[in-house]
């Protein structure tokens, strides 16, 4: 199988082997574009286009030498795309390509949800995951708690009302000038801060539901730094990163740890960009642990935006579909694609 992807600021291919004894990555090549986006702070969706469509045959090329594919036509069998959610002029330039393929070599294809794919990195350890199983999905653009019952049956229980957690560590590094992305370094910097030395606010922490909101915790450093810097005290980064990472993190366990027991879960999985947390690896496997419950995190290279949990994704979702649906008629880009 071939995995495509392209939503966000990352053009990502993968081949994978879907065998009897689990999937086997042969190639996953990630072409990162973050460091064109971190002079605007942000990712701008029309130069991240336009970055994929300079880099996409070339990550293609790639991706089929490390996986000693020589004849695509006959060995590949399946190309899977993510077809949204994402920013809508990056997501149709890997779809594009990824129909122009099925359409000249007649292969099937099959349009991916992203987080979907976030979801099955987990699968990239082997498998076997129990259900039902909650899904702590952590990204730039997502903070998602999902319920999945089986293959393919999904059901929200909780999602941010506002920004994401790995919006609010960018926003932070940005107020702290850090740089963007703000995750690995917010987190790298506060491993050698005090996280009490701020009180900052646990938002919707003793709600009753399993939502999220970041927005005032993103707001609450801000006004801590005029506070600081107008009556000149003197602070260390370190220790704002180390609160901060601390209090957006405790409203994750919480949560995560609160819907487990509602939903009387098997496993919990963790995934998405701000998975490479440590912290949070540790604290949550803890949680895990103590529950009762199967814990799975994807390896490093499978938390941030990848083609391998792309196809791992397509893989299941295929299973289900007819030759028909598989055609590359039938696949199309949402930019705002739900479960
Ligand atoms: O999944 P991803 O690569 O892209 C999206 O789909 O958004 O996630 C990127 C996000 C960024 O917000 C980045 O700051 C965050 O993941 N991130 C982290 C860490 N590494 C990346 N957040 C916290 N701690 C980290 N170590
Ligand atoms: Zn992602």
């Amino acid at each position: 199988m071939l995995g495509i992807e392209t939503s966000c600021d990352e053009t990502a291919m993968a081949v994978l082997d879907a065998g009897k004894n689990g999937f086997n990555v042969l190639s996953n090549v990630v072409s990162s574009q973050v460091k064109m986006h971190a002079k605007f702070g942000g990712v701008v969706p029309n130069l991240a286009a336009r970055e994929h469509v300079k880099n996409i045959s070339h990550v293609f090329n790639l991706a089929l030498k490390e996986a000693g594919i020589k004849n695509f036509q006959s060995e590949i069998d399946l190309i899977a795309v993510t077809r949204g959610p994402g920013l809508g002029p990056a997501l149709l330039v890997g779809l594009m390509f990824a129909k122009t393929l099925a359409w000249k070599y007649g292969e099937k294809i099959i349009g991916i949800n992203h987080l979907e794919g976030h979801i099955y990195s987990n699968w990239l350890n082997g498998g076997n995951i129990k259900f039902p199983a909650l899904n702590l999905i952590v990204s730039g653009g997502h903070t998602e708690l999902v319920l999945m019952k089986n293959y393919g049956k999904y059901e929200i229980v909780g999602e941010t009302l506002d920004d994401a957690v790995g919006e609010a560590f960018d926003k932070v590094a940005r107020l702290l000038d850090l740089g963007y992305p703000g995750g690995p370094v917010v987190s790298k910097m506060a491993e050698s801060g005090d996280p009490a030395k701020y009180a900052l606010p646990r938002p919707m922490i003793k709600s009753k539901d399993f939502n999220f909101s970041y927005s005032g915790l993103k707001t609450a450093v801000l006004y801590l730094l005029k506070d600081l810097n107008a009556k000149k005290i003197k602070f260390r980064k370190e220790d704002i990163c180390a609160s901060f990472q601390n209090a957006a993190i405790d409203v994750l366990l919480q949560k995560t740890q609160a819907a487990g027991r509602k939903y009387s879960i098997k496993a919990l999985c963790l995934s998405g960009g701000v998975s490479a947390n440590k912290m949070l690896r540790e604290k949550l496997s803890h949680i895990a642990v103590k529950n009762g419950w199967q814990y799975s995190q994807p390896e490093m290279r499978y938390t941030t935006d990848n083609a391998a949990m792309i196809a791992v994704a397509g893989y299941f979702e295929s299973l289900k579909k007819t030759k028909r649906q598989l055609s590359w008629q039938s696949v199309e880009m949402d930019a705002n694609l739900g479960f």
